[in-house]
C-alpha cells in the first residue's frame, strides 16, 4: 500500500529533486503540493513547482500557493544558494499547469480531511503554511500520520552558525509545529549534509541523452558561487530529497527520540536545541524545567544507500 503524502515546498533546487523522487516512487502517493516563500519568492516557488511536475511527467497533482512571508519577519530568499530563479537558472519550459484557486491552507485542510487514511506531511521549507494550518484548523491534527520536517540540526547550522535555513526563516512557525500534538520526525542538517551524488555521475547525467537525467544532473551540478573571487564548488547534495527517501527506506537512518525546542531570541534565533543528554540535568532535579517536544531525529544515515535509492527510483542508476 502506498504512503499518502503532501509536500510543502519552497522550490528550490533540492525541493525540485524531492518532488521528482516523490512522484516517481511507486510507494508514495503525492496527494498535493503546497508552496511557501523560502528559497525564492512565493510566485517563483509556485512556477518552479509546476514546471518540475511537468519535467517529472506527473499526473495532475493539485498545487497551491501559501504564505508569501514568515509569521513575523520579512522573507529572505536564499538566491546565493539556489540562484535568482530558485532553480539555478536551469530554464525549464513554461507550464500549462495552474495553481489551485484556493490557498495552501485550504488545500491542505481539504486533502487531509477528505483522504480515507491519515496523511503524512513532508515539510521541505519554512513551516509557515503548516503552522497556519494547525492554528486555523486544529481538527486536522488527528488526521495527520506525522510531519516529516527537513529542518533544524543537532549540530551545525547553515543560515547562521547554529540555525538551519528553514527553521531560521520562520522560527515561530517551526515552534508551533514542534509543539503541536502531531508526531514529528526531524531530517536535519546532521544527515542532510551527507547524502550526495558523485560529481562524475552528475556530469554524465547532465551531458546524457535522458531528458529527466539532464534535469537532475544540471540541478545537482549547480555550483555555489559565494563571491566573485571565490571558486565554484561542487556539492551534489540531494538535500530535501533525502527526507522523502526516508519515508520509503527508514532503516537507512539511525534515529533517536530526543527533546527539542526552537530558540526564538538572540543570536541563537532559529536554532533547534536538541537535548542529547543521557542523564537528568540540574534544571530537572531542581524544578523549573521548560516543556520540550519529543521528536524523532535522524542522527546518522547510510548515505550511499540513500543516494542509490534516489538514482534507481528516477531510473538513472
Ligand atoms: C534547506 O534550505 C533550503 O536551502 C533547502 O531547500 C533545504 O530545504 C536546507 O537548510
Ligand atoms: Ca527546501
Amino acid at each position: 500500500m502506498s504512503i499518502p503524502v503532501i509536500l510543502d515546498v519552497d522550490t528550490g533546487i533540492d525541493d525540485a529533486l524531492a518532488i521528482l523522487f516523490a512522484v516517481r516512487h511507486p510507494a508514495i502517493d503525492v496527494l498535493g503540493v503546497s508552496c511557501v516563500a523560502g528559497n525564492a519568492p512565493l510566485a517563483q516557488v509556485v512556477d518552479n513547482t509546476l514546471r518540475i511536475l511537468d519535467a517529472a511527467g506527473a499526473p495532475e497533482i493539485p498545487v497551491a500557493a501559501g504564505a508569501a512571508r514568515p509569521l513575523l519577519e520579512n522573507p529572505r530568499a536564499s538566491s546565493h544558494v539556489h540562484g535568482a530563479d530558485g532553480l539555478g537558472g536551469i530554464s525549464l519550459p513554461p507550464t500549462r499547469r495552474r495553481a489551485e484557486s484556493v490557498g495552501a491552507v485550504e488545500l491542505l485542510r481539504r486533502l487531509i480531511l477528505d483522504h480515507d487514511a491519515p496523511v503524512t506531511l513532508v515539510a521541505l521549507a519554512p513551516q509557515t503554511n503548516l503552522a497556519l494550518l494547525l492554528r486555523t484548523y486544529p481538527e486536522v491534527a488527528g488526521r495527520i500520520e506525522r510531519i516529516v520536517v527537513m529542518g533544524g540540526s543537532a549540530s551545525v547550522g547553515n543560515a547562521t552558525a547554529v540555525a538551519e535555513f528553514n527553521v531560521w526563516h520562520d522560527p515561530e512557525a517551526a515552534a508551533i509545529v514542534l509543539d503541536s500534538d502531531v508526531r514529528t520526525y526531524m531530517y536535519g542538517l546532521d544527515v542532510f549534509n551527507r547524502v550526495a551524488i558523485d560529481h562524475d555521475v552528475a556530469v554524465s547525467l547532465e551531458r546524457g541523452d535522458d531528458a529527466l537525467g539532464r534535469v537532475v544532473g544540471t540541478l545537482l551540478g549547480h555550483r555555489i558561487q559565494l563571491s566573485a573571487d571565490e571558486s565554484a564548488e561542487y556539492t551534489g547534495l540531494i538535500g530535501d530529497a533525502g527526507a522523502v527517501c526516508s519515508l520509503v527506506d527508514p532503516l537507512a537512518l539511525r534515529t533517536e527520540v530526543r527533546p527539542v525546542r526552537v530558540e526564538l531570541a538572540g543570536y541563537g534565533r532559529g536554532q533547534t536545541l536538541v537535548d542529547l543528554r543521557r542523564f537528568p540535568g540540574e534544571e530537572m532535579l531542581h524544578g523549573g524545567a521548560d516543556e520540550w517536544a519529543n521528536v524523532e531525529i535522524a542522527l546518522d544515515v547510510d548515505a550511499p544507500r540513500i543516494a542509490r535509492l534516489f538514482l534507481d527510483t528516477l531510473g538513472l542508476g
